[in-house]
């Protein structure tokens, strides 16, 4: 291992890297192309490396870059061992690898579990026949009696999670569209030749995974129906999937276990090698569970409480306070404001872009491990995509929740696509409209940037104790439209305030100290004493001397 990641790794005191480290989303088709097809690629990645060091993060999470036939992007995923000609080679990876290892930057992929594609090896012989040896890879079930699907589960992209196969007279399962079919990891050949693709990575030097929908690899061992949602209403932010409650089609108590081997096979390896899952349970105690009892299944369960909430100062407290409140003792929570799956937070439907500075600073002075989305530095919002015009299935099977939006090409400069791919090419995604004046060159040389503010707050957390390691204290209550927390180590301790409206506010006694850093920069290095007066979309956050 490069000798920057093994001080990290080793012998340091405090928390270990992947509880406080900043981890950076990267969407590969979007973020970079190095060979002018309009797609993003591994080269291109390794070109920004410099970019990413400038910046401060600690590991890139690089979404699926295996072989595919993209019907989802990636996530179907037809071989687990290589790299989608689209992408690049092996050899690009290595180089990306090292590159970013170099660097001090920590690398961590994709771990696509739940499905596989239908072009899949694996499938393509499961399907083959009824007895051929990889049938039970797969969920294969009769019709009922009456011809009727084998039971009432929906897919998670629209309509039923079952399709019909002519050729071997039964109906396979897919959670996801039915170029996807769920693999079952309850058939012990299928589980091992996962753990072996995950070893294939490992072993090439990889710092861990990210895992797609971690929990619906385990159902209901029977397959039992699920009940109907009571409260479903016809609308819900998943579609027609709210129209149940998934009691038995995915997170049986059976994925713990299964999640304990696979942290074993992790800590197998040297150099602090984690697992990050996907996970959406609204509940907090369903959510924290995936740390494990003993606190050793995921390493980080990603918790997209803050992505859902409100924003507003009652809707974050209760995403924060909520989850610092079932953290098992010493865990550290991961906290995210968008990804490659959810609306871009600087959106106006959204936190929108006079607050993007505000949760940036609330996004990197929270406790624990904060995931950046690509493009979130300097505010980067959805770009419309016509239900027509849409690349994602998702979109055209439910207009209204397509993706495209949040995947529009990284705009690095003010040139004609943004310095994503060359001026004469088409990009897969339209570049945003604003790209001319929100772009990292333009944002880089200018003080008052929201690049330069992540810059710098990603550069104060790592340097500051109480930021990195300290405790979380809630503060309240707070007068409305505000959201205030401390953090606190020995007898430090630091408080965040957050303005979340558009009008001044106040708060308080907020405490006597100095302004370590605020969302706006005539701030900085001020005295604050007594009550705190917060300009509209304000936040600072308070350093105050160590008591006695
Ligand atoms: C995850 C991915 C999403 C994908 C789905 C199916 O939620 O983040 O992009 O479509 O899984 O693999």
């Amino acid at each position: 291992m490069d000798s920057k990641l093994a001080a990290s790794a080793v012998g340091r005191r405090g928390p270990r890297w992947w509880q406080t480290g900043v981890v950076y989303e990267i969407y590969p088709r979007s973020f970079a192309d190095s060979n002018g097809d309009g797609v993003g690629d591994l080269a291109g990645i390794t070109a920004r490396l410099d970019y990413l060091a400038w910046l401060g993060i600690d590991a890139i999470w690089i979404a699926p870059f295996y072989p595919s036939p993209m019907a989802d992007f990636g996530y179907d995923v037809a071989n687990y061992t290589d790299v989608d000609p689209i992408f690049g080679s092996l050899a690009d990876f290595d180089a990306l690898l090292g590159g970013a290892h170099a660097r001090g930057i920590r690398v961590l992929i994709d771990y696509v579990p739940n499905h596989t594609s239908d072009q899949h090896p694996w499938f393509r012989e499961s399907r083959a026949s009824r007895d051929n040896p990889r049938r039970n890879w797969y969920y294969w079930r009769d019709a009922k009696p009456d011809g009727e699907l084998p039971n009432n589960w929906i897919s998670m992209f629209a309509g039923p999670a079952w399709e019909w196969d002519e050729a071997t007279g039964q109906f396979y399962l897919h959670t996801f569209l039915k170029e996807q079919p769920d693999l079952n990891w309850r058939n012990s050949d299928a589980r091992a030749a996962m753990f072996d693709a995950a070893r294939f990575w490992l072993d090439r030097g990889v710092d861990g995974f990210r895992i797609d929908v971690a929990p619906m690899v385990m159902k209901d061992p029977e397959l039992r129906d699920n009940p109907p949602n009571p409260d479903w209403d016809g609308t819900h932010r998943l579609g027609t999937w709210g129209m149940q409650l998934h009691d038995n089609d995915h997170a049986h108590p059976d994925m713990h276990p299964l999640y304990r081997d696979f942290r074993r096979l992790l800590e197998s390896y040297d150099g602090d090698r984690v697992s990050i899952g996907e996970l959406h349970h609204p509940d907090f105690d369903r959510w924290a569970a995936y740390y494990g009892e003993e606190q050793d299944e995921i390493h980080i369960p990603f918790n997209f409480h803050l992505t859902h909430a409100p924003w507003t100062a009652d809707g974050i407290r209760r995403a924060i306070e909520g989850v610092q409140g079932v953290l098992p003792p010493g865990a550290y929570a991961n906290w995210v404001l968008g990804n490659h799956d959810q609306p871009r937070f600087a959106s106006p439907h959204r936190g929108g872009r006079d607050q993007a500075r505000v949760a940036l600073l609330l996004l990197l002075t929270l406790r624990g491990n904060p995931t950046l989305y690509y493009g979130e530095e300097i505010g980067m919002v959805d770009v419309p995509v016509a239900t027509e015009d849409s690349h994602d299935p998702l979109e055209r099977r439910e207009p209204g929740r397509g993706r495209d939006p949040e995947r529009s090409p990284m705009q690095w400069d003010a040139s004609p696509n943004a310095g994503f791919c060359p001026p004469h090419v088409s990009p897969w995604l339209p570049i945003a409209r604003d790209a001319a004046e929100v772009n990292v060159a333009a944002q880089g040389e200018d003080p008052d940037s929201l690049l330069t503010l992540t810059r710098r707050l990603l550069k104060l957390r790592r340097e500051h104790p109480i930021l990195l390691g300290g405790e979380f204290e809630a503060l309240g209550p707070t007068p409305d439209g505000i959201y205030a927390f401390r953090r606190t180590a020995g007898h430090g301790r630091v408080t965040v305030a957050l303005n979340l409206t558009g009008q001044p506010r106040t708060l308080p006694a907020a405490g006597d100290g100095r302004v370590l850093i605020g969302t706006h920069r005539d701030r900085d290095g001020s005295d604050a004493t007594g009550d705190l007066e917060l300009r509209p979309n304000e936040a600072v956050v308070i350093e105050e001397p160590a008591a006695g």
